[in-house]
């Protein structure tokens, strides 16, 4: 190839990214809906070389068997209480044009951003000095057979709510998807309190009368903003019930699956990004 040739495929690619930009109106924000097909079916359309070099994000592998439920970090993506997303966030510290051997990029956020997990270190002082970290948590937990269920779309999740779920004894992992999934909260910039998390309540009914060990939501908190620590102490206060927020439940039939989250090991650390799938 003459150095004319790789220029103008250059120029090609650069061109082709720039319009598949425009033509998805928000890239960096993905719509709640649809993300899957409009992605795929761009770079399925054509097999030339310029559409090999865009590349595929997908919401399901393997024709359906793996269901990524974790959400994509970016500056846009909601942050606790902010009203201007995340922000910038990762950036370039070594890169190639400015003479490095290779792109090496750094990272700053908070340890509860996005797709998360909550260790009892997060409301508890003294488990948090104790050590009970992201790096204590049980993986036995975090992966097995769980349930995805929806919850009334009218109330938070109180004991009332949780009994009528009828959640058999038995189940240690449930998924619970609320409004939050319908009003595409996880895809909003701003932050909002209005999302729907469980009341004290529930929280407590579900530690009485259930084996629930993982406890699964939509948004960025598990308890509802007006009960925000006294939920979480009930959850946390036994060490043995893991939280993981900010779950992607969109699409997805209710049912049960086979869950599959595994958190970074953060020594130290109360909160911890985590990657979350359901394989059927
Ligand atoms: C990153 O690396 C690629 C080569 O792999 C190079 O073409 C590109 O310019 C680099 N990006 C930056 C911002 O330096
Ligand atoms: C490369 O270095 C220049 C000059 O120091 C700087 O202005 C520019 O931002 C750097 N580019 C990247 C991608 O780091
Ligand atoms: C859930 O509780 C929040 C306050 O934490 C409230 O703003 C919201 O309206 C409630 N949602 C429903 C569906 O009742
Ligand atoms: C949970 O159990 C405790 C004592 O066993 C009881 O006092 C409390 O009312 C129960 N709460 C709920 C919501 O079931």
């Amino acid at each position: 190839m003459t150095q004319l040739q790789s220029f103008l495929l250059t120029c090609t690619v650069a061109h082709v990214m720039l319009l598949f930009a425009l033509a998805t109106p928000d890239a960096a924000y993905p719509p709640p809906y649809g993300l899957d097909q409009s992605w795929t079916t761009t770079t399925t359309a054509s097999a030339s070389s310029a559409d090999d070099l865009i590349p595929v994000r997908r919401e399901v592998y393997g024709g359906g068997r793996i269901i990524d439920i974790s959400h994509r970090y970016h500056s846009e993506m909601p942050s606790w209480e902010s009203d201007d997303g995340l922000g910038h966030f990762l950036w370039l510290a070594k890169t190639m044009k400015n003479g490095s051997l290779s792109n090496n990029s750094e990272m700053k956020l908070p340890a509860h951003t996005g797709t998360h997990v909550d260790a009892p270190g997060h409301v508890y002082d003294h488990y948090f000095d104790a050590g009970f970290d992201v790096d204590t948590l049980d993986l036995d937990v975090l992966n097995g057979p769980a349930l995805l269920v929806d919850v009334p779309r009218d109330k938070n999740i109180t004991a009332e709510v949780m009994k009528s779920l009828h959640i058999p004894k038995g189940v240690r992992r449930v998924l619970f998807r609320t409004l939050n999934t319908d009003r595409g909260l996880m895809y909003k910039k701003a932050f909002d309190t209005s999302y729907v998390g469980f009341m004290k309540d529930g929280a407590q009914w579900l530690v009485n009368n259930t084996d629930i060990k993982l406890v699964g939501i939509d948004y960025l908190s598990v308890a509802a903003f007006d009960d925000l620590i006294p939920s979480h102490l009930v959850f946390l206060e036994g060490k043995e019930i893991i939280l993981v927020e900010g779950l992607k439940l969109d699409d997805v039939q209710p049912g049960i699956y086979s869950v599959h989250c595994l958190p970074l090991r953060l020594v130290g650390a109360e909160g911890s990004p985590i990657r979350c799938i359901l394989m059927k």
